[in-house]
């Protein structure tokens, strides 16, 4: 069938945490939720739930746990074992699972910023430490300091959390990339984390490889985390996984976890099962879409907003924004809230290096993104 991504749907008085925070008046391109329908086949297999009347604990199904490793061995060529599925209500649930699991109290947790807030905020809240050499903008895009990135551990750094594709500067990293961090990582004994919620929201040319399936040994030491959450707009609905090949470190999982994450939320479950069943065609669509705005925003910049730069983005709906030349006095997050009513994330919280940015969501009606683009640019003419 074919979607439509087009029609502006209304999400405000629907308790929408994207549409609520900033009032009526705000345009909210902040949190990574799109504005779009779900999927049909997920429609369908809710209703029918609903219908059912009955929503006691549910444990996760045979079905379910073999089509995640088929989908993962189709689209990756990853080979995942069910026994190797671990369900969580939510990613930041397991990147906080992980903090605590494999780094104890004073030791380091390696990151790379600008990144997620979760990655640079959480760690710190659990009384780890922070091993954050940043990532290097290059032109329009950004790269890693292989130095800086191995020079940064010490004996107390004990995991790696990897964002990939990236969450905020939009790099799909190559084979040869993962393969250095993953070489670096088993050198020092570090446990890798790797965050891959966002791997089905990549634009042409670029290809998902997630860093376990690079050989067995980085498999051993890797915790991945994946969810049909980002790629099918269901995140309110709680459902994610980790992928924990070695035996020692699902223990260490399953102990730090013990009552903490119990069952699966069965709405999370069958919408889950529902989008990696039936939802290709409007994934499909969606990139499309994502594409279409994303090209749409490039231009946009580069011609009207001369002041803003685009970083080049590979993956995600998430772009990222450098405002320092746009001459905005004090914190563009807060200027383009107040004078042009759009809500973006502020680029100081993403860590070292986000200073001066903003990320904006372009997961919208192109009517939407577009209204937003035209009040920031006003806004911005009249300083
Ligand atoms: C890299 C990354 N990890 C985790 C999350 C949030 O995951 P969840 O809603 O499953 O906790 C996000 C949401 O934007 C994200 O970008």
């Amino acid at each position: 069938m074919q979607y439509d991504f087009d029609t502006v749907r209304e999400r405000r008085g629907s308790d929408s945490a994207k549409w609520k925070k900033y009032g009526d008046e705000v345009l909210p391109l902040w949190v990574a939720d799109m504005d779009f329908i779900s999927a049909e086949p997920v429609l369908r297999a809710l209703h029918q739930r609903v219908d059912h009347g009955f929503f006691g604990y549910t444990r996760p199904t045979p079905e379910l746990c073999s089509v995640i490793p088929e989908r993962l061995k189709r689209l990756y060529n990853w080979a995942v074992r069910d026994e190797e599925l671990f369900f969580l209500p939510g990613l930041v649930t397991g990147l906080n699972v992980s903090f605590q699991a494999y780094a104890g109290p004073g030791d380091g947790v390696l990151v790379q910023p600008p990144v997620y807030p979760h990655f640079v905020k959480d760690p710190v809240i659990h009384g780890r430490a922070l091993v954050d050499p940043p990532l290097i903008p290059r032109g329009d895009t950004y790269e890693i300091d292989f130095d800086a990135f191995e020079g940064a551990i010490t004996d107390r750094t004990k995991i790696f959390v990897l964002s990939n594709p990236h969450n905020p500067v939009g790099r799909v990293y190559t084979r040869q990339e993962l393969e250095t961090m993953a070489e670096v990582c088993l050198r020092h004994h570090l446990i890798i984390c790797s965050d891959e919620i966002h791997c089905d929201l990549l634009y042409p040319g670029f290809r998902h490889i997630p860093i376990a399936s690079i050989s067995p040994e980085v498999a051993e030491r890797t915790v991945t985390l994946m969810a049909p959450s980002k790629t099918y707009n269901l995140a309110g609905l709680s459902f994610g996984f980790a992928v924990i090949r070695n035996s020692e470190l699902q223990n260490i999982w399953k102990n730090t976890s013990l009552g903490l994450i119990s069952g699966v939320n069965i709405m999370g479950h069958v919408a889950a099962l529902a989008a990696y069943k039936g939802g290709q065609e409007w994934l499909d669509q969606v990139l499309v879409y994502l594409k279409n705005n994303r090209d749409f925003l490039g231009r946009y910049i580069a011609e009207k907003l001369p002041g803003l730069r685009m970083t080049r983005m590979e993956g995600t709906y998430l772009a990222w924004l450098d405002c320092k030349g746009a001459g905005i006095p004090g914190n563009p997050f807060d200027f383009f809230l107040k004078e042009a009513k759009v809500a973006l994330n502020d680029g100081a919280d993403f860590g070292r290096g986000g200073e001066g940015f903003v990320r904006l969501n372009f997961a919208c009606a192109r009517k939407t993104l577009t209204e937003a683009i035209h009040r920031m640019a006003a806004a911005l003419k009249r300083l």
